[in-house]
């Protein structure tokens, strides 16, 4: 294989762009097909764009140091020279790999939102001397539609992104990634996958304490099309912890309710994530994970306690951390 620095000399008309000089937004059309990987025209576009708001919002919580610090149990994982990040939004994962790996001669992120694009280059290429001789790259493209050259990296990562594949193109597009993604991983190379996870056999008793919690439970469960397993005690609604604490984050985000309500942020039970990821052929170790979440300001809105032990749900989301190894 043709080393890095010819393969982009020849795909960028000869001259060579340093990270620090590459404008931001503008370079899907000359670096596709680079870094293993490809993308049909118009694969840079996104399907459905939150407004500048909810990505200001989404942005904030994914910058903040809480959120970064949960991250960080994530590296040990990430192992060899290539590394590859699908959704990569404002580079908070990026930055921290380059920080924190030693080895890494390729760090690549795909993302779409030109927002998060421009954010993440502003991030990482302000200090090009900070990420040492690690050739680090941002590609803006639709990771449903990436293809990833066979055997090319080591790692490659996804966090908080298959919640967002399911929910915008259903579970067909998170099995094609995986499959994807295993076929571009070199063997004994792992895919890390960071997001929530359902809790199948837990319910939760739910209080509405506000007319507004009352009328967007309402649209919450007519969006759901009845498929929410509901049942009343008192002046309680009983229902899966899961779709407890979805409804409660919903609420937390203050843009972008329309958007919010097409979303699921707890797409699989553990058995549904390892049962797609082995029947592509993946070895699979999971842990689950509470990370801290300050949602005290829906307090006066909702209470939401776990029917079996009584534990406060809006204190933490539940995360499973998959490491899928080739
Ligand atoms: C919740 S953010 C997580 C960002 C980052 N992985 C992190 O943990 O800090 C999910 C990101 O995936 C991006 N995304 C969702 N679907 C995508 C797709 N089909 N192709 C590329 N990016 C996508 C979104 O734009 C968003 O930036």
């Amino acid at each position: 294989m043709a080393d890095l620095a010819s393969i982009i000399a020849s795909n960028v008309n000869g001259s060579l762009p340093t990270p620090g000089r590459i404008q931001p937004g503008a370079y899907i059309e000359t670096w596709k097909d680079l870094f293993g990987l490809s993308f049909p025209a118009g694969a840079e576009t996104e399907p459905v764009a939150r407004s500048e708001a909810q990505q200001a919002e989404l942005q904030a919580y994914l910058d903040s140091p809480e959120h970064v610090r949960d991250r960080e149990k994530l590296l040990e994982h990430i192992r060899g020279s290539r590394v590859l990040e699908l959704g990569s939004g404002s580079g908070s994962m990026l930055e921290l790999i380059s920080a924190g790996h030693h080895n890494l001669s390729m760090l690549v992120g795909v993302e779409f939102s030109p927002y998060f694009f421009q954010h993440a280059a502003a991030k990482l290429f302000a200090d090009k001397a900070r990420n040492g001789d690690a050739q680090i790259f941002l590609v803006r493209g639709d990771v449903t539609q990436t293809s990833i050259t066979p055997s090319f990296f080591d790692t490659a990562v996804m966090t908080s992104i298959v919640h967002e594949i399911k929910s915008l193109y259903g579970v067909a597009a998170v099995e094609n990634i995986f499959e994807n993604v295993y076929g571009g991983l070199a063997p004994g190379g792992s895919l890390v996958v960071y997001d929530g996870f359902r809790r199948p056999d837990e319910d939760a008793r739910l209080q509405l304490h506000t007319a507004y919690s009352s009328e967007r439970f309402d649209e919450y469960v007519a969006a759901r099309n009845g498929e929410l397993a509901l049942s009343y005690e008192a002046d309680e609604v009983i229902l899966p912890v899961s779709d407890a604490v979805e409804f409660a984050t919903k609420l937390q985000a203050s843009e972008g309710w329309d958007v919010e309500l097409r979303e699921d942020y707890y797409p699989f039970s553990l058995a549904q994530y390892r049962g797609i990821l082995e029947d592509i052929g993946f070895r699979i170790e999971v842990k689950t994970f509470s990370e801290e979440i300050d949602q005290s300001a829906l307090a006066e809105h909702i209470t939401v306690h776990n029917y079996a032990t009584g534990a406060n749900e809006l204190t933490a989301h539940h995360n499973a951390l998959i490491v899928a190894r080739k």
